[in-house]
């Protein structure tokens, strides 16, 4: 069997960060998001994997690179366009060489791996499995309809009167029979080559669409609210670990990680939370649920729930930072003179709030 990862895409949701940087790569727990899948397929005994990559294809492969770090191997396909999920399968035809395969959206966070998955297909083998998760609100999904003998009859994308449940995440598993349905559809209205449509065809064909459903958490991390919640949830799962130095009056409480080469001076740190690698923080607070990237720089300063990606630095604030996400090398700084005035060089697309 064989592996799949989309990592193409534009990211439009979390600009201005995609701006510059791929969405996939963006860390939760200080850990991009791309390597979560990575890991899952390898611990599913996945390891030939190709990685679908777009503009923001360099990148990828840098952070990446041939998969040896994780004892797999890695070819990238290059999509010349968002052309949709199911383009990317089918550009994906050739590396397949008619293995079994099981296709991963690079974007998507799954708690628990795709182990489970795996096995499932391998012991009933049908011509495609698909993962579905029971949500509170399914118009907002790609909904499966189940039969009364547990297998898939049909999906519908985003439906008004959804008949089910049960969402699709997006983790598949396909046989060589997927190539013959993203080969037969046409784009949809959105000029995409659609998965779901795909799929259908498969099931109008009778092929065997199985589901399986997952009750562990998963997460389609498009939007900054949903950054925050994987990052919670991944940082409920950390270790403690300290790496670095704590200098003066340090109170480090709950499950808290300290990378090497950091130095914590008169900070209290409230876990579940994570710091990078040669950071320095003076005088500062760090709440629960937040992940601070490499070489951040913080003092006089509190923050909590947050994301901040590496080289940052957040200095005199007297006051707290919450629920944000900070790209990389991002200042906030404290400046006395006059006028008092808020002084910004945002990129397109920034978000701020203030309170006074
Ligand atoms: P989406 O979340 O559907 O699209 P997007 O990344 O463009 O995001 P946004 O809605 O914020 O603009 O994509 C799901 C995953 O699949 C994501 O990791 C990007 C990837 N992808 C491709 O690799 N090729 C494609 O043609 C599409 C549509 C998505």
């Amino acid at each position: 069997m064989k592996g799949l990862i989309l990592s193409g895409g534009k990211g439009t949701r979390l600009r201005p960060i995609t701006h510059t940087a791929a969405k996939q790569l963006v860390p939760v727990a200080n850990k991009p998001i791309l390597y979560y899948a990575i890991e899952a397929m390898k611990e599913a005994g996945i390891v030939e994997i190709a990685i679908i990559i777009g503009e923001t294809g360099r990148e990828v492969r840098e952070a990446v690179g041939d998969g040896s770090r994780w004892g797999v191997s890695i070819t990238y396909i290059e999509q010349e366009a968002p052309l949709g999920l199911a383009h990317a399968v089918k550009i994906s035809e050739g590396f397949m060489q008619e293995e079994p395969f099981v296709m991963y959206l690079g974007d998507n966070l799954i708690r628990g791996g795709i182990f489970g998955f795996v096995e499932q297909f391998e012991r009933e083998k049908p011509d495609s499995l698909i993962l579905l998760s029971k949500v509170q609100t399914p118009e907002q999904f790609g909904v499966a309809e189940l039969g009364e003998d547990g297998v898939i009859i049909a999906l519908e994308e985003k439906p008004q009167h959804p008949k089910s449940d049960l969402a699709l995440v997006g983790v598949y598993l396909f046989t060589k029979e997927i190539f013959k349905a993203v080969n037969a559809i046409a784009p949809s209205k959105r000029g995409e080559l659609e998965i779901t449509d795909a799929i259908q065809y498969m099931i109008d064909q009778k092929k065997q669409v199985r589901p399986h459903v997952i009750t562990g958490w998963w997460k389609d991390t498009g939007k900054l609210s949903d950054m925050l919640e994987a990052n919670r949830i991944m940082l409920d799962d950390i270790e403690s670990e300290n790496l670095g130095r704590l200098e003066g009056n340090c109170e480090i409480q709950g499950r808290v990680v300290i990378g090497r080469d950091t130095v914590l001076d008169n900070c209290t740190v409230r876990g579940p939370a994570i710091i990078g690698d040669g950071c320095r923080l003076t005088d500062a607070f760090v709440g629960p649920y937040t992940s601070i990237g490499n070489f951040a720089r913080i003092s006089q300063a509190e923050i909590e729930h947050s994301i901040i990606l590496a080289g940052c630095s957040i200095l005199d604030l007297n006051g707290r930072i919450v629920d944000s996400l900070l790209g990389k090398n991002v200042e906030v700084t404290r400046q006395n003179t006059r006028p008092r005035a808020y002084r910004l060089m945002l990129g397109d697309n920034s978000q701020i709030s203030v309170t006074n």
